[in-house]
C-alpha cells in the first residue's frame, strides 16, 4: 500500500511537471513569436484578422513545440520508469532465480531507484541472505549431527560384532563399556532435541520460587569429587536468594558448565558464585585458565563449536555443552555470557529476570 502511494505521488508529480513544463514552453514561446512578428516582420502577419490558416511561421513553431514537448514527456516518462522499474525488474529477476534454487541472487539497487523500489531491493537483498545462510546452517548441521552419532554407532556395532563373533567376552565389563557409549549417544540427543526445542521456541521450563544457593549446592554434591579428583579446589560466593526457574534445568547449566571446568580448565581454583543485582539474578562459574580464544568466545554458545585444543586433543564433547546453557538461559528470558575472569581464565555467567 505504501509502495503504491509513494510512488504513484512521484508520478503524479513527473507527470504535472512535465504538464507545467510544456504549457509554459507554449505559452512562452507563442508570446515570444508574435512579439517578433509584430515587431519586426508585420508582413508575416495574416492581413486579415479572420482568416485563421497558420502562417509559415506559425507553422513552424507548432511543429518545433510539439516536438520538443514530445521530448520532455518521453525523456521524464523513460526516467521515471528507469527509476521504477529497473530495480523491479532486478528483483523479479533474482526472485526467479531464488526460486531456482540459486539463493546467491541479488537484486541491483540502482543509484537513483525511488525510496520504496531501493527499499523494496534492499528487503529483497536481505531475505536472499537470511535464506542462504539458513540454508548454510541446515547443511552444516546436518553434516555436523551425522558426524557426531558415527562415533558411538560405529563402536557400538565394533563391540556388538565382536560379541556375536566370540571375540569379545559378554562379561559385565563389556556390558559395562556398551552402557557407557549408549549414555553418551542419549545425551548426544537429549541435547540436540534440547538445542531444537529451544531454537523453535517450543523449550518448556517449570518455573517455580526456589533457592539458587541450594540448587547449586545439591549440584555440588555430585561434581565436587570429580572436581577434586581432576585437581581442581572449589570456592563458593552464595547469596541465599529465593529465584522464579526451572531447578532441573538451571542444575543441568550448572553441571555441564563444571563439566567443562573439568574438561577444558587447568587444574587450579573454580569459583562459583550467585548474585542479585537489582532485578537479575545471576549464576557464574570461573576457572584460572587457559582462557578461551577471542575469535571462538563470540561463537562459543553456538551449536558444535569446539577449541582449536580441544579438537587436537580429539575431545570427547560434541560442542553442544554450551548451546544447552544458552538455551536454558534464554528459556529463562535471560541470556549467556562468556568473558575473562579476574582469576587468569573464563568466566560464564547466566543471567535471568528474578521476577
Ligand atoms: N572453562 C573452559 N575453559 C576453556 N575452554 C572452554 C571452557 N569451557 C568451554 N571451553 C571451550 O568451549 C568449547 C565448547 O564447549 P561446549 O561445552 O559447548 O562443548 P564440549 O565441552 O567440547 O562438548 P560437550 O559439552 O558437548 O561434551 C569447548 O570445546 C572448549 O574448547
Ligand atoms: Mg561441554
Amino acid at each position: 500500500m505504501k509502495l503504491n502511494s509513494g510512488i504513484s505521488r512521484q508520478i503524479s508529480l513527473s507527470m504535472a511537471l512535465v504538464a507545467l513544463g510544456i504549457i509554459l514552453l507554449v505559452q512562452i514561446s507563442s508570446y515570444a513569436l508574435y512579439t517578433y512578428l509584430i515587431r519586426h516582420s508585420p508582413e508575416f502577419m495574416n492581413s486579415d484578422p479572420l482568416d485563421m490558416t497558420p502562417t509559415s511561421e506559425e507553422v513552424i513553431w507548432l511543429v518545433v513545440t510539439t516536438f520538443i514537448s514530445v521530448v520532455i514527456a518521453v525523456t521524464a516518462a523513460g526516467k521515471l520508469s528507469r527509476r521504477i522499474l529497473a530495480p523491479l525488474n532486478s528483483v523479479a529477476e533474482s526472485l526467479r532465480r531464488v526460486a531456482q534454487g540459486d539463493l546467491t541472487a541479488r537484486a541491483t539497487n540502482y543509484d537513483h531507484a525511488m525510496g520504496e523500489a531501493a527499499q523494496l531491493v534492499s528487503d529483497f537483498n536481505r531475505m536472499a541472505e537470511r535464506l542462504q545462510h539458513m540454508e548454510q546452517e541446515r547443511v552444516f548441521w546436518n553434516a555436523a549431527i551425522a558426524h557426531e552419532l558415527r562415533t558411538p554407532v560405529t563402536i557400538l556395532r565394533g563391540r556388538l560384532q565382536g560379541i556375536t563373533d566370540g571375540v569379545f567376552v559378554p562379561d559385565q565389563a563389556q556390558f559395562q563399556n556398551l552402557l557407557t557409549h549408549v549414555e553418551g549417544l542419549g545425551r548426544l540427543i537429549e541435547d540436540l532435541r534440547m538445542v531444537a526445542l529451544a531454537e523453535s521456541g517450543h523449550l518448556a521450563l517449570q518455573k517455580v520460587r526456589a533457592s539458587l544457593s541450594s540448587e547449586i549446592e545439591t549440584v555440588l554434591q555430585l561434581a565436587d569429587p570429580l572436581l577434586q579428583a581432576a585437581g581442581f579446589r572449589l570456592e563458593l560466593d552464595l547469596t541465599p536468594q529465593a529465584v522464579l526457574c526451572d531447578p532441573m534445568r538451571i542444575r543441568q547449566a550448572l553441571l555441564a558448565l563444571l563439566e567443562n571446568v573439568r574438561k577444558h580448565a587447568t587444574p587450579g581454583v573454580v569459583r562459583i558464585s550467585s548474585l542479585a543485582s537489582g532485578s537479575t539474578c545471576r549464576l557464574r562459574v570461573e576457572d584460572e585458565g587457559p582462557g578461551i580464544d577471542p575469535a571462538l568466545a563470540l561463537h562459543v554458545f553456538d551449536a558444535f563449536q569446539r577449541g582449536d585444543q580441544t579438537q587436537q586433543r580429539g575431545g570427547s564433547g560434541s560442542g553442544l555443552g554450551l548451546a544447552v546453557v544458552k538455551a536454558i538461559a534464554i528459556g529463562h528470558g535471560g541470556q549467556a555470557i562468556c568473558r575473562p575472569s579476574k582469576l587468569g581464565g573464563t568466566l560464564f555467567e547466566l543471567n535471568w529476570p528474578l521476577a
